[in-house]
């Protein structure tokens, strides 16, 4: 009797140490009081900015007796610090988590214009998925937040290829439109006490969009809620389908070579592969009608796209497999450059186009000397043609001859290789390093950097090499012709 009491009790108290780690780990305690969501569907890249408010939520009081013994510890262990509530938890439906380009997050301090915002480290996180596949990221907050105490947070993310051409394929005549799918709910693991959606579309003509009480359309933007008091996990879905005739211009693939030469050059040489990925083009295609009548005629096609890129450059041509392009104009002024490039044809749904651009920049413009005598190179990551989505960016930043230990500082993920480039009079190949970024926007036009170290020795192997290659000709054609006496005798 005595030992299975005992028993009964050692089981109590590890049912109870498990409820408690399970409180620990699971994100029950927080609660969203507060969450709006802006949707913006102006282009085909997706952008949303989400501020939610969350506060961590006082156990109610409990129930059962053994709950009792559950809520003092949990307390003591948030006020140790090792509070459940150091990361915040966003929830993303998988079909959205594949096409996600970009993910930040911030903590808003101060109100209105006195707003700061304090960037907060976002990764996917190490949970197991949510119910319907639902994929986490993990926000770390600056410090753990304390019961009772809120947070303000601003999220923005950036979706890629998520609007669907309805119809698939349309002729030269018929506008573009497409299909948005997302939950009229915000899809999070805590429960919402307050939100609103709101979709901005590009125009008015919207086809149709789903219904979810209160829901309304002012001129461009879709209204959904405010709703109140959603559990965790709601998801209903809502469908918009509007007319979207700006380019879908997708460059498949961009490799872009970078290169360094110490005698004062950088040499840029972009390769693209571009496709409209919008609605196919389906029928003929009547050039006539497309240059007389361009508010009806191919109104989702483009005809050029703007490269902005830096300020100062020099010999920028643009060519495809046939020769140069003549059709491009550069435009520059003290802190841009603009390269307004028109492909020989205007491309229509599903139309592709490869071409080369390609430009010089004086190197101390973009080469610097740090503190500690390594050299490096400061330039953008991303593709330079507006409002593009590239699927696969490579950029090679090709070294001079006898550089060393390059590392590189990119402000997101990137995956990095290392090659040999070999050119005329090279002895030992130029190392170059090599970055690639899958799901590439806009934003990420971001700086980057690569430092190597240099000996200026270097600098004189080339001409040191010419030299000596001329004087070897030099005294072997002295010889040639001293032999060519003896010869004669
Ligand atoms: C194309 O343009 C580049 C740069 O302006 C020039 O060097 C090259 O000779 C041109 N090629 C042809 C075939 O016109
Ligand atoms: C890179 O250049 C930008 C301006 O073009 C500058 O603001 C930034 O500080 C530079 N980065 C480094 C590491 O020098």
């Amino acid at each position: 009797m005595e030992g299975r009491s005992g028993l009964t009790l050692l089981f109590t108290v590890i049912a109870l140490f498990s409820l408690h780690f399970r409180s620990c780990h699971s994100s029950s305690d927080l609660q969203i009081l507060t969450a709006d969501r802006r949707i913006d569907l102006a282009s085909h890249i997706i952008r949303v900015a989400l501020v939610l408010k969350l506060e961590v939520k006082l156990f109610e009081k409990p129930l059962a007796g053994a709950y009792v013994f559950d809520a003092g510890p949990l307390l003591q262990v948030q006020n140790d610090g090792a509070s459940p509530a150091s990361n915040v938890l966003l929830a993303f439906p998988p079909t959205q988590a594949k096409h996600l380009a970009l993910l930040q997050a911030a903590e808003v301090t101060g109100k209105k214009k006195k707003k700061t915002l304090h960037p907060l480290d976002v990764k996917p996180s190490d949970q197991a998925d949510g119910p319907n596949g639902a994929k986490f990221f993990s926000i770390s907050l600056r410090n753990p937040l304390s019961i009772g105490g809120s947070i303000s947070i601003e999220v923005s993310y950036i979706l890629t290829q998520s609007l669907e051409p309805f119809p698939v394929e349309i002729s030269q005549s018929e506008p573009q439109l497409v299909l948005f799918r997302d939950s009229s709910s915000i899809l999070s693991p805590y429960p919402i006490k307050q939100q609103t959606t709101v979709v901005r579309t590009p125009s008015t003509r919207v086809e149709s969009f789903t219904r979810v009480e209160p829901s309304s359309q002012l001129r461009t933007e879709l209204k959904y809620g405010p709703y109140e008091s959603k559990p965790a996990f709601s998801y209903t879905p809502i469908l918009v389908h509007f007319e979207n005739n700006n380019p879908f211009a997708v460059v498949e693939e961009l490799v872009r070579e970078i290169e360094i030469s110490h005698w004062g050059n950088l040499q840029i040489t972009e390769h693209y592969t571009l496709v409209h990925n919008g609605a196919r083009h389906k029928g003929g295609f009547s050039r006539v009608e497309y240059q007389s009548r361009p508010a009806l005629s191919g109104v989702s096609s483009f005809k050029h796209l703007v490269a902005k890129l830096p300020p100062r450059v020099h010999s920028v041509y643009y060519r495809d497999s046939i020769g140069n392009i003549s059709t491009s104009h550069l435009r520059t002024s003290y802190s841009k450059s603009e390269l307004e490039i028109e492909p020989r044809y205007p491309l229509l749904g599903g139309w592709k186009a490869t071409f080369i651009i390609g430009y010089g920049l004086p190197l101390k413009d973009v080469l610097f000397e740090a503190d500690d005598g390594k050299r490096y190179l400061n330039f953008s990551f991303g593709c330079p043609i507006a409002e593009t989505v590239v699927n696969k960016i490579t950029n090679k930043v090709v070294l001079p001859e006898g550089s060393k230990n390059p590392s590189v500082v990119v402000p997101f993920s990137v995956e990095r290789r290392a090659e040999t480039k070999y050119s005329y009079l090279d002895i030992v190949g130029r190392p170059v390093v090599v970055l690639e970024k899958e799901n590439v926007v806009p934003e990420h036009n971001s700086l980057f950097q690569v430092y190597y170290e240099f000996h200026p020795m270097f600098m004189l192997a080339e001409p040191l090499m010419l030299t000596s290659v001329f004087f070897f000709f030099f005294v072997a054609a002295l010889a040639y012709v001293h032999m060519d006496i003896s010869i004669r005798k």
